[in-house]
């Protein structure tokens, strides 16, 4: 029996192990952690992240071929293939603060591999880390050569939060990048069949190291790309009349653009996008490039932009001033169908609104109110754009009120902010909400997910990213 050990139980590790072991029966799959808490919630009914579909997967190779442990060196040493997806988060200090990716994890990581082997392994990087990783991981496990051989492939994940197991099931493509000697196209060949048991082999595609490294970080690059351009169009879409909708259906239907992930926002969140980018920036700049490293990070200053203008729309809309005004913030997660609060452009609105000393009552149906508290006091790393990012001060934190439900946050609120596009926002009782609310009662929607004709027509001053504006906020001031 071939035996995979995955380090790093989050939300890559343990979505993808449990779609391995059921897709595998005949495979041993162990996730390692050095988090207690998350090992004890996965071996636990109540899993430690919250992703449709996965409950099912867990529960049925849960015990059978998938398991969870804090025993981290038994079963490294004991595994065939190990996978190594723990956190690579931007580093907040020394040399390249700001921008590097922080490889503390995984090199402690790699560490320990190299301490604790006894037979020769096939290493996988899951993390998405900088190009060239593989060549300073390969250094590490050699370090006290015991004669044992490791061979490195960059097999990273390109599973979206909210939809992770359907991606895993049914991936786009499947990357996998090794050495071209022989022993690496043999491990390709051995990580490549452990996918084929549910991906078509014309979906699995093989590189060299670096380019399926490089890979990923693109994808993400391009992917926030995508959002920062069409958030850049919808400012201009409220300027001139012309509705970002519309703008994006039209471009969309190119068969050389595609209509998918056009759609405006507040600005994009999670985990990756900014993080990714970041570390593009800074390798371009390790390597002279600093015209390529400019043009990517505009797509973060975009990004901020977007948020910023969000607030100053809501301040202004408001006669200028949200001092002491109950404000309701519809979901808080960084998109629809996951928990995850990582980055999420609902704390830099948040931030902002508090700033101007707005009261608020925060509702998102799967974020935990710990988890906001927590979200709001922390001191967000600064690289070069601080916009809203002073920590809150024990009196900022007092302005903020957790709600159970989406009636509760806009119980005589003076506005609502849209942050999360969750399917139930469009199916509120909005003339309830409306009847409840102080009067005149704004809607800020950062989603696009309400039916603005409709709730104009209840009594809402409506502002929707990219749309036309309310006759209401054509005679306020302009937002830079
Ligand atoms: P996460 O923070 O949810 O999970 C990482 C886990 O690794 C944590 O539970 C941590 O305790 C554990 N860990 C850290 N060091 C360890 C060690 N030395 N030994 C054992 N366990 C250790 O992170 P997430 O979101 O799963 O991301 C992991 C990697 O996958 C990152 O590089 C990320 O960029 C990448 N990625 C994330 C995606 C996402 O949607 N979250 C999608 C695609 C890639």
């Amino acid at each position: 029996m071939v035996k995979i050990c995955c380090i790093g139980a989050g939300y890559v590790g343990g979505p993808t192990m449990a779609v391995i072991a059921l897709n595998c029966p005949s495979i041993e799959v162990v996730v390692v952690d050095i988090s207690v808490t998350r090992i004890s919630a996965w071996n636990s009914d109540q899993l430690p992240i919250y992703e449709p579909g996965l409950n099912e997967v867990v529960k049925q190779c849960k015990g059978r071929n998938l398991f969870f442990s804090t025993d981290i060196e038994k079963h490294v040493s004991e595994a065939d293939i190990i996978f190594v997806s723990v956190n690579t988060p931007t580093k907040t200090r020394g040399l390249g603060a700001g921008k590097a990716a922080d490889l503390t994890y995984w090199e402690s990581a790699a560490r320990m591999i190299a301490d604790v082997s006894k037979s020769n392994k096939i290493v996988v990087e899951k993390s998405t880390v900088p190009v060239k990783t593989a060549e300073a991981i390969e250094r590490i496990l050699t370090h006290n050569s015991k004669g044992i051989k490791y061979q490195i492939l960059s097999n990273p994940e390109f599973l979206a939060e909210g939809t992770a197991i359907q991606d895993l099931f049914k991936p786009d493509r499947v990357l996998i990048g090794g050495r071209e000697t022989p022993d690496g196209l043999k491990a390709i060949q051995a990580l490549k069949d452990v996918y084929a048991h549910w991906v078509p082999e014309d979906r699995i595609i093989t590189t060299n190291l670096w380019s399926a490294e490089l890979s990923k970080l693109a994808a993400n690059a391009f992917l926030a790309q995508r959002i920062s351009s069409v958030n850049a169009m919808s400012a201009l879409c409220e300027a001139t009349g012309a509705d970002v909708s519309q703008v994006s259906h039209a471009v969309g239907k190119d068969s050389r653009i595609g209509p998918k992930f056009l759609n405006a926002s507040v600005g994009f969140g999670g985990s990756c996008f900014q993080k990714d980018i970041l570390n593009l920036v800074y390798i371009c700049e390790c390597n002279g490039l600093a015209e390529v490293a400019n043009y990517w990070k505009q797509v973060i200053k975009v990004n901020d932009y977007q948020k910023n203008r969000f607030v100053n729309r809501v301040v202004s809309s408001m006669f200028n001033t949200v001092a002491g005004k109950k404000i309701g913030i519809m979901g808080f997660a960084f998109k629809k169908d996951t928990g995850d609060t990582r980055e999420t452009p609902a704390i830099d609105v948040c931030k902002g609104l508090l700033g101007d000393k707005a009261r608020l009552s925060i509702y998102d149906p799967q974020v935990t109110a710990d988890q906001i508290q927590r979200d709001l006091t922390m001191n967000k790393f600064d690289w070069d754009h601080p916009i809203h990012l002073q920590p809150m001060s024990p009196t900022g934190v007092k302005q903020v009120s957790i709600a159970w439900d989406a009636y509760e946050a806009s119980k005589d609120a003076h506005a609502l902010c849209i942050l999360t596009e969750w399917d139930e926002f469009k199916t509120l009782d909005y003339r309830r909400i409306f009847d409840n609310m102080q009067k005149p009662a704004f809607v800020f929607d950062g989603r696009n997910v309400v039916n603005v004709e409709m709730l104009r027509d209840i009594g809402f001053i409506v502002y929707s990213i990219g749309k036309p504006l309310d006759p209401w906020l054509k005679n306020m001031p302009a937002v830079a």
